[in-house]
C-alpha cells in the first residue's frame, strides 16, 4: 500500500439498476437462482475442504488421490496434498473417450482470414508431438520454458506440451520489448524459448524472432530455440540453437504419456507488475489451479456442452491462461482464438467473427467495448448477432454507459453480462455473478464466487460498512492462488499478506453496497490499470531515469476515455539537458524499447523539480491532480518546496 489515507476511495458511482436474467436463461443455468447460489456459499463456508475437494473429485480427474485437500501454512498453501493429476490430461486426453473425439478444441481465425479447427484429437497428437520435441531437446520435468508468441494455435500445443511432461511455462506477451522479455527469461533461467518468425497485426508483421535474438545475447540459461514459421518474414537461424517447429514436429513421435505431476507442482510463471521496478514472478501449480479455472469457467459463462466459446485476450495474460486455454479446455468446450486486432480489415472484425462461428458466449475487456463503441453501431449492426446467449467483462471496472452499449447493441437486449473481478495473483475469477442467478448492476462485479471469501475492510482488517470505501481482501486461501513469487517468497509475504493483517490484500479498493454487490475502484498502490493491463509506475520511471538524458521521474496513471488510464510521466532531466519536442519523442520511443508499446507515455511533462515531502517521498497524488488537470485538494502542508506545484501545472505538454 502506498500509505494512502482511506478516504482517497470514496466512491462516486452510484448506480442503481438492476437487471435480472431471463427466465428461460435461468432455467437452463448450471446455478439456476439466488437460492442455489446462496446454498453452494452456505456450503462452502460451514466446509471449505468439504466444497472444494468434492468439486476436485467432480471435475477432475485424478491420477492419485489426494491426502488432504489444504495444508495451510500461512502465507503458504498446498492444495490437493499428496494427489497426483496432468493439467493436458484433464484438457484434452479424458475427452477423447466419447464424443467429444471429434469435437473441436480450438477454432482459431488468424489476422489475414486464414483459419484453422483443431478437434480434441487434433490438438492431444500435435501436443504429445511436441511435447517430445522438448524432450529431445532436453527439457525435463519442472525445467522452465519461455514462450514468446503471436496468437496462433502452436501457441495453445506449446503450452499444453509443458503441462504435458511438467516443463513449468513462462509465457511473454508477444507486445514486450526485448529487454523485457531477457529479464523475464534470465528470472525463470529457461532453458528453451519457443517463438516465430513473426505475427499478422493491423495488416502488418509484428517481429519475434529477432526480438528473442536480441534478448538471448544476454540470457545465458537458454540453449534452444524453436521458431514457429508463421508469416514468412527474413529471420536468422542460428546453428545447433534454432529449429523450426515444422521440421522438429515432422519426425515426432504422437505418443506421449501424461506425466503424473503432484498437485502442487508448478505449472507456470508468468510476470505481472508491482510497485517496484522489477515485475513479479506469479507461480501457479497443477491441482488447485486446474479445480478453480475449470469450476468458473463451468459456472460463469454457463458452459454447455454445444457452446462456442470466445474470449478475445491475449493468451500472453492470465485471462488467455485461464479462459482461452485451461478452463475452457478441461470442461471439453470449444475455444476460438484470434491473431489479431479488433480493427482489421475493418471496425467489424469482432462482430463478423461472432457471425462466422456462430459464437454463443463471448468475453472482452471494458476498453475493447468503449473503443469499439466509439466507432458507431452500423458496425455490430452489420452482423447477425443472434448466436451470443451470454457476455463477460474483465480487467477493470465497466462504466455503465459502455454496459449498457454491451447490453444492448451486442447483446441485444437478452444476454446476461458476467462482470468479473479477478488478478494474475488470483488464477481465476474471484467476484461475479454467476448468469442464471444473480442479477446484474452496471459497473459492479457484484458477489463472490462460492467458496471465495472476499471482504471490504480498513487498515486494520476490520470490515467497513455499507458503501463506504476500503481495501479489497480475501480471507481465506483459495485452491487457484498464487503459491508465492519466484524465488521470492519473501517479496510474496511482503506484497500481498503483510499490509492486512492475517489476509490477503489485493491492491485494489472497493465498496460493497447495502446488498453486498462489490464495487471495484481500482487500484490503491502505484499500479495503474492501462486498457486492462497491469503496469507499475515504478517500471515506466525505472526505464525513463535509464536514458541518459533522464535525472529523475515520477510516472502517474491519468483518466482516459479509452484506455481506462493513460500514462503521465513527470520528468526532470539531467544537467545540461533542454526539453524539447524531440527528446520528447526520444523518451517515448526509449520506454517501449525497454518495456514494451504498452508501457509508452502518452504525455511527457518536463519540470524542473518533482513535489516532494520533506522525506523524500515523490508527492503522487498531487501529481494526479495536476495530470487529471483538477486543482488539488489533498493535504500540501509537508510539500517541500511549493512554487513546484504552480509550476508543473504551468508545464503541460503541449
Ligand atoms: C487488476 C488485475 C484478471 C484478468 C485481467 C487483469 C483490475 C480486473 C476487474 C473488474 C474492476 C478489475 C483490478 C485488478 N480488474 N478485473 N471486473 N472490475 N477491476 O489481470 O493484470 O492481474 O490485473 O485488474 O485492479 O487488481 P491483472
Amino acid at each position: 500500500m502506498a500509505g494512502q489515507a482511506e478516504d482517497d476511495i470514496t466512491s462516486v458511482l452510484h448506480e442503481s439498476r438492476l437487471f435480472k436474467p431471463a427466465s428461460e436463461f435461468s432455467k437452463q443455468a448450471h446455478v439456476k437462482s439466488r437460492a442455489a447460489y446462496d446454498r453452494l456459499c452456505r456450503r462452502a463456508e460451514k466446509d471449505p475442504e468439504g466444497f472444494w475437494g468434492g468439486l476436485a473429485e467432480k471435475e477432475l480427474v485424478w491420477f492419485k488421490p489426494w491426502k488432504k485437500v489444504l495444508d495451510w501454512k500461512p502465507p503458504f498453501a498446498k492444495w490437493f496434498v499428496g494427489g497426483s493429476t496432468n493439467v493436458a490430461y484433464n484438457c484434452l486426453d479424458r475427452h477423447l473417450e466419447g464424443p467429444r473425439k471429434n469435437k473441436a478444441a480450438l477454432i482459431w481465425e488468424g489476422e489475414p482470414g486464414d483459419s484453422r479447427i483443431l478437434t480434441y484429437q487434433d490438438l492431444h497428437r500435435e501436443v504429445s508431438q511436441f511435447a517430445n520435441v522438448l524432450k529431445n531437446k532436453g527439457v525435463k520435468k519442472g525445467d522452465r520454458v519461455a514462450i514468446y508468441m503471436p496468437m496462433i494455435p502452436e501457441l495453445a500445443v506449446a503450452m499444453l506440451s509443458c503441462a504435458r511432461i511438467g516443463a513449468t511455462h513462462s509465457i511473454i506477451f508477444g507486445g514486450f520489448s526485448a529487454a523485457a522479455l531477457r529479464d523475464r527469461i534470465n528470472d525463470a533461467e529457461a532453458k528453451l524459448v519457443v517463438t516465430a518468425d513473426g505475427g499478422h497485426r493491423k495488416g502488418g508483421v509484428i517481429t519475434l524472432k529477432e526480438k528473442v535474438d536480441d534478448a538471448l545475447k544476454d540470457a545465458p540459461s537458454v540453449e534452444t530455440m524453436i521458431v514457429v514459421k508463421r508469416t514468412g518474414n527474413a529471420v536468422k537461424m542460428k546453428k545447433g540453437r534454432d529449429f523450426w517447429w515444422q521440421d522438429e514436429m515432422k519426425g515426432a513421435s504422437a505418443v506421449c504419456k501424461a506425466a503424473a505431476l503432484n498437485a502442487e507442482h508448478p505449472l507456470f510463471i508468468l510476470y505481472t507488475s508491482g510497485t517496484t521496478g522489477k515485475p513479479k514472478g506469479v507461480v501457479h501449480t497443477t491441482g488447485g489451479y486446474l479445480l478453480g479455472t475449470t469450476v468458473t469457467s463451468k459456472w460463469i459463462f454457463d458452459l454447455k456442452e454445444e457452446d462456442t466459446y470466445w474470449c478475445t485476450a491475449d493468451i500472453g495474460w492470465v485471462t488467455g491462461h485461464s479462459y482461452i486455454i485451461y478452463g475452457i479446455l478441461s470442461n471439453g468446450a470449444t475455444s476460438v482464438m484470434y491473431e489479431g486486432v479488433p480493427t482489421y480489415p475493418e471496425a467489424d472484425r469482432l462482430w463478423e467473427i461472432v457471425e462466422k462461428y456462430r459464437v454463443n458466449i463471448f468475453y472482452t475487456a471494458p476498453t475493447a467495448i468503449r473503443a469499439l463503441s466509439k466507432l458507431g453501431k452500423q458496425w455490430p449492426k452489420k452482423h447477425d448477432l443472434s448466436s451470443l446467449r451470454l457476455l463477460g467483462t474483465v480487467g477493470e471496472p465497466i462504466n455503465p454507459e459502455a454496459w449498457m452499449w454491451y447490453h444492448t447493441v451486442i447483446g441485444g437486449g437478452r444476454c446476461p453480462i458476467v462482470d468479473t473481478w479477478w488478478q494474475t495473483e488470483t488464477g481465476a475469477i474471484m467476484i461475479t455473478p454467476l448468469p442464471g442467478a444473480i442479477p446484474a448492476k452496471p459497473g459492479s462485479a457484484t458477489l463472490p464466487f462460492p467458496g471465495i471469501a472476499a471482504e471490504v475492510v480498513n487498515k486494520n482488517g476490520k470490515k467497513v460498512p455499507p458503501n463506504v470505501g476500503g481495501y479489497l481482501v480475501i480471507k481465506r486461501p483459495w485452491p487457484s492462488m498464487l503459491r508465492t513469487v519466484w524465488r521470492n517468497p519473501k517479496r510474496y509475504k511482503e506484497t500481498y499478506w503483510s499490509d492486512i493483517p492475517g489476509v490477503y490484500f489485493s491492491g485494489d479498493g472497493a465498496r460493497k453496497d447495502k446488498d453486498g454487490y462489490f464495487w471495484i475502484m481500482g487500484r490503491v498502490d502505484d499500479v495503474m490499470n492501462i486498457s486492462g493491463h497491469r503496469l507499475g509506475t515504478m517500471e515506466v520511471e525505472s526505464a525513463l531515469v535509464s536514458h541518459s538524458t533522464v535525472a529523475e521521474s515520477a510516472v502517474v496513471g491519468t483518466p482516459d476515455e479509452i484506455k481506462g488510464t493513460a500514462i503521465c510521466a513527470f520528468v526532470t532531466l539531467e544537467l545540461g539537458q533542454k526539453p524539447s519536442e524531440a527528446l520528447r519523442k526520444k523518451l517515448k520511443a526509449h520506454v517501449t524499447k525497454e518495456i514494451g508499446a504498452i508501457a509508452r507515455p502518452d504525455q511527457i511533462r518536463f519540470t524542473d523539480n518533482l513535489p516532494k515531502t520533506r522525506s523524500g517521498k515523490i508527492m503522487r497524488r498531487l501529481l494526479r491532480d495536476i495530470a487529471a488537470g483538477r486543482e488539488s485538494v489533498g493535504d500540501t502542508s509537508t510539500l517541500e518546496d511549493y512554487t513546484v506545484l504552480a509550476k508543473l501545472r504551468h508545464d503541460e505538454e503541449s
